[in-house]
């Protein structure tokens, strides 16, 4: 049967069916909230870049803490921002870190009433701002790996629940979770940045994080956006390695990626609607082209129709209120 007995449109009559039919739902648990946290200021100073988005300083980040999770989202994601960069990163592992000493106070605060998380990449903390160790001009991966397993010890002992490897260092994961396991972690998890491509969608963020690289780009070691079935080998590897959730990274013009990983895989996904996908929405909302709260819902929505669990997104706080009206 077909038009003129069969007629879609009594599916769409009213809000009620709508919500009976609907095929994708997307709730507070679906959401993680990241924050940038910076040594050295003693007032949150607002990026320009990424419009109601801050950097905060450590006193405050407990009461932000606070906030994402009495609005119901279930996690957070830090990015520390050090007082001094160096070639090694000294700052990433130290104990003291500007991270350690944010998942400190939320833990303090919250214990398990958030999951905290902690990206592990080391560009903010390098005085080159690449995601490893640098020799002529050369981005050297096994030694870098030591970095990143001292960065995530060091994490975890000061309270971590989760670290998330966003350099893109081949063998990353499974050193981290080596050196976890060997220093008694085992119950800390892994959301590995799988599919992390070298994209533009990151302009943003790098005011955000202090991270741009002084020379070249970060085609050596992200992925090229064009390889969806690299990205399959990368999230396989990953997953072999000891990852708990791989993640896709952006998002928005990604989502044939996510699909691809959850399909072939079936691990928790995450997807990082990055600070580019923000800005852009949010300039355009600016200007008045664009309602802001019904296209942010229709991106987050889209994200988990392509098969995401969960999102990383800097809108997560306003779509957490906007979901409870
Ligand atoms: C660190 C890192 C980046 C992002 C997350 N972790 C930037 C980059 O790789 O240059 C991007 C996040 C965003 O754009 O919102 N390597």
């Amino acid at each position: 049967m077909s038009y003129p007995e069969v007629r879609l449109r009594r599916l769409r009559k009213t809000q009620k069916l709508r919500n009976m039919v609907r095929e994708t739902t997307l709730t507070t648990n679906d959401l993680i909230y990241p924050l940038f946290v910076k040594e050295g200021i003693s007032k949150k100073k607002n990026i320009t870049s990424m419009p109601g988005q801050s950097q905060w300083p450590v006193g405050e980040v407990a009461a932000q803490a606070e906030e994402v999770a009495s609005l119901g989202i279930p996690a957070m994601m830090l990015f520390g921002i050090p007082e001094t960069k160096d070639e090694t990163a000294t700052s990433a592992y130290n104990e003291d870190g500007i991270t350690q000493e944010a998942v400190r106070a939320i833990k303090d605060a919250l214990g398990d009433e958030l999951v905290v998380i902690a990206d592990i990449c080391l560009c903010e903390y390098m005085s080159h701002g690449h995601c490893g160790l640098v020799e002529g001009g050369k981005i050297l991966n096994d030694p870098t790996l030591e970095l990143i397993q001292k960065t995530a010890t060091s994490l975890a002992e000061a309270g971590v629940d989760m670290v998330a490897p966003s350099g893109m260092m081949d063998g990353q994961v499974g050193a981290i979770r080596e050196a976890l396991d060997t220093q008694g972690f085992r119950d800390v998890l892994i959301m590995a940045y799988s599919s992390k491509m070298a994209s533009n969608f990151y302009g943003p963020f790098r005011e955000a994080a202090e991270s741009a690289p002084s020379f070249g780009d970060r085609r050596g070691y992200q992925l090229d956006f064009a390889n969806p079935r690299e990205a399959l080998r990368e999230s396989l590897f990953d997953l072999e390695e000891g990852a708990d959730i791989l993640m896709v990274k952006p998002a928005l013009a990604y989502l044939d990626i996510i699909s691809n990983v959850k399909d072939a895989f079936g691990l928790p996904t995450a997807a990082y609607n990055v600070s580019g996908e923000y800005s852009m929405v949010k300039a355009a909302a600016q200007n008045g082209w664009i309602n802001e709260r019904q296209l942010v819902l229709e991106i987050l929505i889209a994200i988990k129709r392509a098969g995401a669990d969960m999102i990383l997104t800097y809108s997560a706080k306003d779509a957490a209120k906007w979901l409870k009206e």
